[in-house]
């Protein structure tokens, strides 16, 4: 019997089968009584309905995600020797799930917040996530702070809403923030749909060659549709009127057959200009300069199926930073370190443990062989398999040449803050993002920032917040000054 069958046709039955004779009306003691414990139809009815959520995730917990197609266009073998990424022309099955940061699930989408673009690569060689977000750069470059600053993004303990002195108070005291925070109040802030806006693997990634040869590089999704943003005013308004706009959007879109696409860029740097570049490459609050390692187009990216079942494919899907294939590897960036341990825990809290069997998070190119076995929903795939290795028996073998090449490292242990490179300072990357910008917008962004520092609830909050802008551009700081003076009366 084939699922669909299974689901829509013949009579309604309970979980074990049995036919159900009234889905109306409960079983009595008597018209009019109390209702019986053998009423099983009832009961696992309600019982079922009571577990139907499972943990929203704690951060990018809505969502929105669509099947594509990954097609390389340029021949990549020189930097890495993933299979996926061999020949030109060659495709390779993707999910990709869009996602806002700080909302809720049922949270509106037309926000002022990074977006997630998370990228699935089912490749012969097992699942690729590239985990990223819709901004080349973060708001912070050490994961132990990660947790502090979701907790001022999310509700308040006391108030039970987002609080602007938690916010302003974080990123005052943070001034690593500042390139993301300017990047984040610009006009891109709030993209008018997922289709109109870039991803970025944001991170820097260790590609190696045959030869052994090591690369750092970044990822860069162009969007062919164009960019297009909405105003703070047009969010509000929509997001009151359709709080799923994006969401709906992208699927009427693939629905519709114009499938969205995106052109694939990296950036590469060989692994010896590294400690000698001005900035340090592995820290996720700078961009590497275009006119210093100039992106390359490797690649298209399509998205052209949505998913049928919103909770099995887009809330079940897990994707983890920590998922490499041979080829690619880790950088030593400290946001990524903490993320390697960071999404498979909580995708065990949330999905399960067997969460990777799930049709959407198992490998559809190749198949997993391990000696993991058991434990919450596990389906028996392994029937009598042996569960050990090595053993003698044909089981899987291990094949003792690893992902990604080893890094060299030196000096002693210790809780150290990542080097700093020649030009390397918090405010420099935002400065020439803030004098990038037309007269319009720069008075967009001071609007917008303005509009969120006033509510703070005291002056040195809101001086500290405005200082790290001036110390940015000095024009910058003193617009937004006057802005939030003016608001604050
Ligand atoms: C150390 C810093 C970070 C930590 C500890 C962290 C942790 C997490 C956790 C626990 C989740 C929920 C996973 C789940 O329940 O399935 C998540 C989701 C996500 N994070 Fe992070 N995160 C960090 C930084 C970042 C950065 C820098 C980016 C982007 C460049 C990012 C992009 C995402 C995305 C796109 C998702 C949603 C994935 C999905 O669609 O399922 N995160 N993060």
């Amino acid at each position: 019997m084939t699922q669909e069958a299974h689901v829509t046709q013949g009579p309604l039955t309970t979980e074990a089968g049995a036919p159900v004779a009234d889905n109306q009306n409960s079983e009595t003691a008597g018209a009019g009584g109390p209702v019986l414990v053998q009423d099983q139809t009832l009961l696992e009815k309600l019982a079922h309905f009571n577990r139907e959520r499972i943990p929203e995730r704690i951060v990018h917990a809505r969502g929105a995600g669509a099947y594509g197609t990954f097609t390389l266009t340029r021949d990549v073998s020189q930097w890495t020797r993933a299979k996926f990424l061999s020949e030109v022309g060659k495709q390779t099955e993707t999910f990709l799930r869009f996602s806002t940061v700080a909302g809720n699930l049922g949270s509106a989408d037309a926000v002022r917040d990074p977006r997630g673009f998370a990228l699935k690569f089912y490749t012969e060689e097992g699942n690729y996530d590239l985990v990223g977000n819709n901004t080349p750069v973060f708001f912070i470059k050490d994961a132990i702070k990660f947790p502090d600053f979701i907790h001022t993004q999310k509700r308040d303990p006391y108030t039970g809403s987002q609080e602007a002195d938690n916010v302003w108070d974080f990123w005052g005291l943070s001034p690593e923030s500042t390139h993301q925070v300017t990047w984040l109040f610009g006009d891109r802030g709030i993209p008018a749909t997922l289709r109109h806006m870039n991803g970025y693997g944001s991170h820097t990634y260790q590609w190696n060659n045959e030869a052994g040869e090591v690369f750092w590089v970044k990822y860069h999704f162009k969007t062919d549709q164009g960019i297009k943003n909405l105003t703070t005013d047009e969010a509000n308004q929509l997001s009151g009127m359709d709080p799923d706009s994006h969401q709906r959007d992208l699927r009427e879109s693939i629905e519709r057959g114009e499938f969205p696409l995106w052109t694939v860029q990296i950036q590469v740097m060989p692994a010896a200009e590294a400690a000698n570049y001005r900035f340090n490459p592995f820290d996720l609050t700078k961009v590497w300069p275009h006119e210093d390692y100039p992106p390359i187009e490797i690649g298209k990216l399509e998205l052209n199926r949505n998913p049928e079942n919103i909770f099995a494919e887009v809330e079940q899907s897990i994707f983890s930073p920590a998922h490499f294939v041979p080829g690619i590897g880790p950088s030593p960036d400290k946001m990524l370190q903490g993320r390697l341990f960071a999404y498979g825990d909580a995708h065990r809290y949330r999905v399960g443990i067997n969460a990777d069997h799930l049709p959407v998070n198992r490998p559809h190119a190749t198949d997993a062989r391990t000696n993991s076995r058991d434990g919450f929903l596990y389906d028996g795939r392994h029937k009598g398999a042996k569960n050990y290795e090595p053993n003698s028996f044909g089981g899987p073998f291990q094949t003792d040449r690893p992902l990604w090449q080893p890094t060299q490292v030196t000096g002693t242990t210790g809780n150290t803050e990542a080097p700093v490179h020649a030009e390397d300072n918090d405010f420099v990357q935002a400065g020439n993002l803030y004098r990038l910008m037309s007269e319009d917008e720069k008075a967009r962004l001071v609007d917008n920032l303005a509009q969120f520092i006033s509510k703070v609830s005291r002056d040195d909050i809101a001086e500290r917040a405005i200082n790290n802008f001036r110390q940015a551009d000095g024009d910058f700081g003193k617009r937004l000054d006057t802005a939030v003076q003016a608001l604050r009366g």
